[in-house]
């Protein structure tokens, strides 16, 4: 499979989930979608803010994940924490890196925001090469992320 093309990958997903507000129903969609879009995604997914500087499992594509990551652990949780993009070049080098799977060497974390910028949850990427992802990755979901889920509820 090719490297994913963004255009076309925003232009699916835009007329999937027009008019849509259901978070999970738009997550369920997104992780589908992303995840066929690039063979260098292993693992595609989301977790949701289910409480304070809590984390919960969502909709998502691949091997089982964990259920519940705390905002002071993983990947997942420096997102959450600092609300900024993590691309992770080599899971391995990462403090506190929680491994779903022992094949994963990368990583790409983005943060999940409605239009009033409240935190819904973070998307998940993991690819089982290493250096995998990189800032045309991130800006690119990055943008896909804050229209789908502009308008939807905390
Ligand atoms: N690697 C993530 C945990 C989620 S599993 O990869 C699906 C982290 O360190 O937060």
């Amino acid at each position: 499979m090719a490297r994913v093309d963004y255009s076309e990958l925003s232009r699916v997903i835009a007329s999937l989930t027009e008019g849509e507000t259901d978070t999970v129903a738009l997550m369920a969609t997104l992780a589908c979608e992303i995840h066929h879009a690039d063979d260098r995604f292993d693992w595609t997914g989301f977790y949701r803010v289910v409480a304070p500087e809590v984390l919960k499992i969502g909709p998502y594509q691949g091997g089982h994940g964990c259920l519940v990551i705390p905002f002071v652990r993983g990947v997942c949780g420096a997102c959450a924490r600092t609300g900024e993009a993590q691309i992770v070049a080599d899971v391995e080098a990462f403090p506190g890196h929680i491994a779903c799977s022992s094949s994963t060497r990368s990583e790409l974390v983005l943060p999940v925001r409605n239009g009033a910028g409240v935190l819904l949850g973070v998307l998940d990427i993991d690819s089982d090469r290493a250096v995998a992802f990189d800032e045309a990755d991130a800006g690119a979901l990055q943008a896909i992320l804050d229209r789908v889920f502009e308008d939807c509820a905390e």
